[in-house]
């Protein structure tokens, strides 16, 4: 492995910024940086001692990542490209994505051949690779739905391993990957697409921004829905080129539906949805502002005007500072409101 080396298949470099990597636009620097441009250096590169001995940390677009530190080892980029038509029929699209291809490329590739399905989730950042990562969810989707298969690099066995969706344990913002960070290294995904769907427009706002459109609700393509989800998220979030931030913060929070009643008793308005196993949904966003943390700062690390469940960057502030602001409105919601908030990226 020639350090500061450049072959077709990767590259390194040492002590390399990740400032322009990570959404957030925080400094941090990586020990190693190593960009794979072909799925079958990972074996060479898996036989190196340093792979073997220091922790890597695979990152894809860096859209859900708070580094708080530097990384002292190797940070390594899947960017390879590419999607490979499986199956096309009447009924579906089966396709092979690399995992370096942009996510939302890859949506308007799928409409563009007339599949559908991902129209909800269009606009969402980040690398088709991470999708699976936390199963990416907006608008009343999630990507789980059409996942085949999740083609890995398997570091424990040293070989790539093909996991069926049963096996990768996808739940909300929740997946087998998220809880074994250090083994599955995602090279490709293999979606299976409909041909044909009814649109899914009962997310709030969806409907309205149709409307606005000029597009009859009933007759919405694929298309149009991804457009209308577009330009609601434009709207309704920040834009981390002007402020850096990783999407939510925090997820929504699962409880237990009588705690949620105790609570509703209390504050008529608070948002609650049904989620798995029994436990209902409340809106981390509503209890943030509520708490009286939209729009505050410490610094230049805040919590967006704009969106109560987006910690923001307001230029200069590092990753450590957002961090601890991040606790101040942990804090603030179990003061008021007795819930406990988690992340959703990852935290270095
Ligand atoms: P990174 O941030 O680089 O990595 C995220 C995690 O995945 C890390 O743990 C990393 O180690 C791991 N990882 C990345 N690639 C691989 C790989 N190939 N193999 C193994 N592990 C890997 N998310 C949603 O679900 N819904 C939303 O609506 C949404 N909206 C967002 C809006 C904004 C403005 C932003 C900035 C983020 C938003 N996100 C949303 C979060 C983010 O877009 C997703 O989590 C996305 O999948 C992250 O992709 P990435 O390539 O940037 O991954
Ligand atoms: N709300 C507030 N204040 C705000 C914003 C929202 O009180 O400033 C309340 C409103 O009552 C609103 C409700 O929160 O109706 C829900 O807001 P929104 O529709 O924006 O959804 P969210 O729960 O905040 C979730 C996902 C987003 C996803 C949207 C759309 C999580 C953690 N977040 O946000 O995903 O795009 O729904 O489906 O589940 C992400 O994961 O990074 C992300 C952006």
């Amino acid at each position: 492995m020639n350090r500061g080396s450049h072959s077709p298949a990767y590259s390194i470099l040492e002590n390399a910024s990740l400032r322009a990597r990570n959404s957030f636009g925080v400094e941090a620097r990586a020990a190693l940086l190593i960009d794979v441009r072909k799925n079958d250096a990972l074996r060479e590169l898996f036989g190196y001692a340093m792979l073997q001995r220091d922790p890597v940390l695979v990152l894809g677009e860096g859209s859900n990542v708070l580094f708080t530190r530097n990384w002292p080892g190797v940070v390594l980029t899947l960017a390879t490209r590419g999607i490979e038509v499986l199956a096309d029929d009447e009924q579906t699209l089966r396709v092979r994505v690399a995992a370096g291809e942009h996510w939302n490329d890859f949506v308007h590739w799928s409409l563009a051949r007339g599949a559908c399905g991902l129209e909800n989730l269009a606009l969402i950042p980040g690398t088709v690779g991470a999708a699976p990562i936390q199963n990416i969810g907006a608008y009343g989707g999630e990507v789980a739905e059409f996942i085949a298969t999740v083609e890995a690099w398997d570091r424990q066995q040293g070989n790539f391993v093909r996991l069926q969706p049963a096996q990768c344990a996808f739940g909300y913002r929740d997946s087998l990957f998220k809880h074994e960070p250090d083994r599955y290294l995602i090279v490709a995904v293999e979606f299976e697409l409909p041909r044909r769907r009814a649109p899914h427009l009962g997310y709030a706002g969806i409907q309205a921004e149709l409307d606005a459109m000029g597009v009859a609700a009933a007759a919405a393509t694929s298309a149009q829905v991804a457009e209308a989800v577009t330009r609601l998220r434009m709207r309704k979030l920040p834009d981390p080129a002007v402020h850096g931030n990783a999407g939510s913060f925090f997820k929504n929070p699962r409880v237990d539906p009588a705690f949620a009643n105790t609570l509703r008793a209390e504050h008529a308005d608070l948002p609650i949805w049904d989620a798995d196993g029994g436990l209902v949904k409340l809106s981390a966003a509503w209890l943030i502002e509520q708490a009286g943390c939209k729009g505050e700062r410490d610094g230049d690390a805040g919590i967006s005007a704009r969106h109560a469940l987006v910690l923001v960057n307001h230029g200069h502030a590092s990753g450590a500072q957002l961090w601890a602001f991040a606790q101040t409105v942990r804090e603030r919601v179990r003061a008021r409101f007795g819930v406990e908030l988690e992340a959703e990226p990852r935290i270095v």
